[in-house]
C-alpha cells in the first residue's frame, strides 16, 4: 500500500495537536438553527462535522460532500452552512428524507409567519366546531361500548370500527386512519385530533410549508402516542399510565410549530446573510448502491453509519413508524413496517455462512461469537456484508485522493468487542481505500442505548458503546495499488 503524503502527514500531526477533549462538546447547545426541528436516533451532533469541515478547510477547497447515511441530515446542514456548492445525502428511511429536505430548505419568515397564522386559525375553528364530536367519543367508547382503551383487545385492535360506529351514531362523515394496532399507540381523542390536525395540514398550497407543518406534526405524534417516553424502539406505557394519559394535540403542535419557525428564522437569516444555496440532492437509495450518484465527483464524505443492524442496535424504522404511517410516507402502507429489514444488516444468516469479507479481525470476532451463538454471528456478519457493500460503493462515487470521514462505534456481542474502526480500514483496502488516521472519542451527548445485556442473560448488563472512533480514509490512485 501507498505510503501517506505531505498532505496526510500535515492532517496528522494537525489532528494530534488538538486537546484531549476537543471532539467531546459536554453541555453544548446541538439543537441550534434546524438541526432541533425533529428528534432523530444517533445523530451525530452537529459539531463534529463543523469541526471535520472547518479543519479540511483550512488546507483544501472541497465544492461536493456526500454522507451516505444522512439520518435527518445533520452533516449536510454543516456543508451547507460552510458554504459547500453540491451536497448529496443518501438514506432509506423516507422519514429521515423528509426531516434532512425540510431542514435545508430555506424558507421566507414572512410567509411562515402568514401561513402559521391561517394554519392557527382553521385549527381553532375546526377544534371549536368538532369539541362536542371528540368529547362524545370518548363517551361513547369508555362508557357507551364499556371498553378499557388501554386494553390491547377491544379498543386497541378495533379503533377504526368503533370509531366509524361512533360517526354513523352522530350522522357524520370524516376520514379515519386505518392503520394496524392505531388504538394500541393512540387513545380516542387524540386520533381524532391528529386526523383534523392532517386534514387541515393538507389545506396548504406550498408544498415546502406544507412539510415544515407535517415535520412538527410528525413530533407531536410521537408525543402525543401512548410510546414510552424516551425510547427509539416501540415500547408502550404501562396500562395505568395509559389511562392517565391525556395529551393536547393542538397544545402540543402549537409549542413544536412555535419553536420550529424561531430555528427556521435563525436560519433563514444566516443563509441570506452568506448567500448560501448550494445543489442538494437527497437520495432515496440503498448505499449499497448509490446509482444516482455520479462516479468520481465527490470531494469528501462524513457520515454516522448504523452501528449494527436494526433489531439488535437503533431501529430507525421502529421509531419512524407512527409518523410514517400518518404522513403516508411510504407508497405501500404495509413498507411502514419493513424499513428496518432492508436497513444494513437485515438480512438474516440464521443457519450460517460463508466467511468472505477481507477483513481478519472480524473473521476472529465471528469465530468467537459463533461458538457460542451462530445465529448471533449471523447478525454481525450480516451487518458488516453490508457496510462491505455500502464501501465499495461509496468509494467509487469519490474522487482520487479525496478523504472520508467515518464516525464508527465499537460494540460488544456475546462479550466480544467488534471492533469497527479496525475492521473498516482491512475491508477498505479492497476499494482502493487507505488508513490514514483514526480519532477516538468519547460520546457524552450521543443519545442511544447506553446499557445491554450482550449474552442475553436477564439482568446482566454492560456498556454497549462508551466511545467511538473517526476512522479517515483515502481514495488512492489506481496505480498505488
Ligand atoms: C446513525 S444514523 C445517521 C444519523 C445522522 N448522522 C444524523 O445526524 O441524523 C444511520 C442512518 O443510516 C440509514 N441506513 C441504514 N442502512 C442503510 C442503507 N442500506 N441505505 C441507506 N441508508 C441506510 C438509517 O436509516 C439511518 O438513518
Amino acid at each position: 500500500m501507498k505510503s501517506l503524503s505531505l498532505e496526510d502527514k500535515n492532517l496528522i500531526e494537525k489532528l494530534k495537536s488538538l486537546p484531549i477533549d476537543y471532539w467531546d462538546f459536554k453541555g453544548e447547545d446541538t439543537k441550534e438553527l434546524t438541526h432541533g426541528l425533529h428528534t432523530y436516533p444517533a445523530v451525530m451532533v452537529y459539531p463534529i462535522s463543523r469541526k471535520i469541515i472547518d479543519i479540511m478547510q483550512e488546507t483544501h477547497q472541497l465544492n461536493s460532500l456526500l454522507d451516505p447515511f444522512m439520518g435527518s441530515g445533520t452533516v449536510l446542514i454543516e456543508a451547507m452552512l460552510a458554504g459547500y456548492k453540491q451536497i448529496y445525502g443518501v438514506d432509506l428511511n423516507p422519514l429521515a428524507q423528509l426531516i434532512t429536505k425540510v431542514k435545508m430548505t430555506i424558507i421566507n419568515s414572512e410567509s411562515l409567519k402568514l401561513e402559521s397564522e391561517n394554519l392557527y386559525r382553521g385549527l381553532r375553528d375546526n377544534f371549536d366546531s368538532l369539541s362536542v364530536t371528540i368529547n362524545g367519543l370518548n363517551e361513547y367508547i369508555t362508557s357507551e361500548k364499556g371498553l378499557d382503551v388501554s386494553a390491547k383487545t377491544g379498543w386497541g385492535d378495533s379503533a377504526p370500527n368503533l370509531i366509524r360506529e361512533y360517526f354513523n351514531t352522530i350522522n357524520f362523515a370524516y376520514d379515519i386512519p386505518e392503520y394496524k394496532n392505531i388504538g394500541y399507540w393512540f387513545k380516542p381523542t387524540v386520533i381524532l385530533e391528529l386526523q383534523i390536525l392532517k386534514n387541515a395540514i393538507k389545506k396548504e398550497s406550498d408544498m415546502d410549508i406544507r412539510d415544515f407543518f407535517f415535520i412538527a406534526m410528525s413530533e407531536t405524534i410521537r408525543l402525543v402516542s401512548n410510546r414510552r417516553n424516551g425510547e427509539f424502539k416501540m415500547f408502550r406505557m404501562p396500562a395505568d399510565k395509559v389511562l392517565k394519559h391525556n395529551p393536547s394535540v393542538l397544545a402540543e403542535f402549537t409549542k413544536i410549530l412555535n419553536r420550529n419557525i424561531e430555528k427556521m428564522k435563525d436560519f433563514e437569516r444566516i443563509c441570506l446573510e452568506h448567500k448560501f444555496c448550494p445543489e442538494i440532492k437527497i437520495v432515496a437509495e440503498d448505499t449499497r448502491q448509490l446509482n444516482s450518484i455520479p462516479d468520481n465527483s465527490i470531494d469528501i464524505m462524513i457520515t454516522s453509519p448504523p452501528y449494527g443492524d436494526s433489531r439488535t442496535t437503533v431501529a430507525y424504522g421502529e421509531f419512524s413508524r407512527l409518523s410514517l404511517q400518518w404522513l403516508d410516507l411510504c407508497d405501500n402502507p404495509e413498507d411502514t413496517t419493513k424499513i428496518d429489514s432492508k436497513l444494513m444488516g437485515g438480512k438474516k444468516y440464521a443457519k450460517g455462512f460463508e466467511y468472505d469479507l477481507n477483513s481478519e479481525t472480524l473473521r476472529q470476532s465471528l469465530d468467537k461469537i459463533k461458538s457460542v451463538d451462530l445465529a448471533r454471528a449471523g447478525d454481525v456478519y450480516s451487518f458488516y456484508k453490508d457496510l462491505n457493500d455500502c464501501l465499495r460503493a461509496v468509494s467509487a462515487k469519490m474522487r482520487e485522493n479525496s478523504y472520508q470521514f467515518w464516525v464508527v462505534g465499537n460494540r460488544i456481542v456475546k462479550l466480544e468487542t467488534l471492533q469497527t474502526d479496525k475492521i473498516i480500514t482491512e475491508l477498505g483496502v479492497d476499494y482502493r481505500l487507505q488508513h490514514i488516521y483514526t480519532v477516538p472519542r468519547n460520546i457524552p451527548n450521543k443519545v442511544m442505548p447506553s446499557l445491554n445485556s450482550p449474552t442475553n442473560i436477564i439482568g446482566e448488563k454492560v456498556a454497549t458503546m462508551t466511545n467511538e472512533h473517526i476512522v479517515i480514509l483515502r481514495k488512492i490512485k489506481n496505480d498505488c495499488l
